[in-house]
């Protein structure tokens, strides 16, 4: 096996070769050993809006996750190739909602509330699923744009569905002054909505599904802090459970929380609920500040840590040989569905 020193020297020799033809795109939860190769970083929003605007590369290497990879295939040029180093990296999330159960559940909105229900989809969702979103007049919604994205869409429907993150949906909704009593949760395993009280009422639909990175921050770990550490500020990502961004004081996207702790003043106290990788680089780089895991056993992603060094040295040596074997190519009427969903989140974001 190579020592990491080669394959470092390879990955630089590779990207030195291939010069603006190559572009490497790397998300907030990548590991270091990828991260330090990538030419632009960022969350998923931004990720999106580089691969929009990026005409001049003909590989784009996606260190990120499968719905990453297709977004950026689906707003790039058709020449060019969108690249993910390891096929196996999905999202359990994106993977909670599938065709078959998305229309199954619409069929039932439909008897149930008429023409009156608009699709939302956060971007963590398959091509097929945004595709669905988009020939239904709906949008995708990142974690930065979740707030506005649903004021917009209540300005065209009266109701939402909301997929696949009950808890984005839930806080995002809670958010813009919606009741907990306006939300049905609805149950794709057994097909039924999870609600008490009068359906008329319901405001929003969220989907059944989570992120099983940002369920594990919960109050009991927000108790303890408060109780052992008062001074401590508690800064979440929405993916986590409702009751857990209530007792928490900031939520927001990964870009947010960058963002937030690099403002905050020298000597102030932080406890992070995101993933691993994040919060251990966010520790290094502000060691004049006091940052913890919200959760002390550090949370990874394991699809998002499957893109490794080897992996990525990889897929650039596959395209330094011409060859596209991991290459991530959505069929273009879905392709075209979809675009419409993620145009009407672009303009606006
Ligand atoms: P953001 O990059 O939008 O914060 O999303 C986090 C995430 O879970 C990506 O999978
Ligand atoms: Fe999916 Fe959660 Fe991993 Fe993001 S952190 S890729 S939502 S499983």
């Amino acid at each position: 096996t190579m020592s990491i020193e080669v394959m470092e020297e390879k990955v630089l020799e590779i990207k030195a070769k291939l010069g603006k033809k190559l572009f490497i795109l790397g998300h907030h939860y990548q590991k270091d050993e990828v991260i330090k190769f990538a030419d632009a970083t960022g969350d998923s929003l931004k990720l999106a809006q580089i691969s929009a605007q990026n005409k001049d590369a003909e590989s784009i290497v996606f260190c990120g996750v499968h719905f990453m990879a297709e977004t950026a295939d689906i707003l790039s040029n058709d020449d060019q190739v969108v690249l993910l180093p390891d096929m196996r990296a999905g999202c359990s999330m994106a993977d909670m909602a599938d065709m078959n159960q998305t229309e199954r559940c619409w069929n039932v909105l439909q008897e149930v509330f008429g023409d009156t229900v608009l699709p939302l989809t956060y971007v963590n969702s398959t091509a097929a699923i945004k595709a669905f979103v988009g020939r239904n007049g709906g949008a995708t919604v990142t974690s930065s744009n979740a707030k506005k994205m649903l004021e917009w869409a209540f300005t065209q429907k009266e109701r939402i569905l909301f997929l696949p993150d009950q808890h984005l949906g839930r806080n995002t909704a809670f958010d813009l002054g919606i009741p907990l009593e306006q939300m049905a949760v609805w149950d794709p395993i057994n097909h039924c909505f999870e609600f008490e009280g009068d359906i008329r009422e319901v405001k929003i639909i969220l989907w059944k599904g989570h992120c099983s990175v940002h369920e594990n921050f919960t109050v009991e770990n927000i108790r303890h802090l408060r109780e052992t550490k008062p001074d401590m500020n508690i800064i979440v990502h929405p993916e986590c459970p409702f009751e857990t961004v209530e007792a928490s004081d900031f939520a927001g996207s990964t870009s947010y929380i960058i963002h937030k702790i690099e403002h905050a003043p020298a000597g102030s106290q932080w406890a992070i609920g995101t993933e691993m990788n994040l919060v251990q680089r966010i520790i290094h780089q502000h060691q004049d500040k006091e940052i913890v895991s919200l959760n002390p056993h550090l949370c990874p992603c394991m699809t998002m840590n499957r893109i490794d060094l080897p992996h990525l040295l990889w897929s650039l040596e596959m395209i330094e040989k011409g060859e596209t074997a991991q290459q991530i190519k959505v069929p273009t009427d879905i392709a075209n569905d979809a675009t419409l969903a993620l145009n009407r989140m672009l303009e606006r974001a």
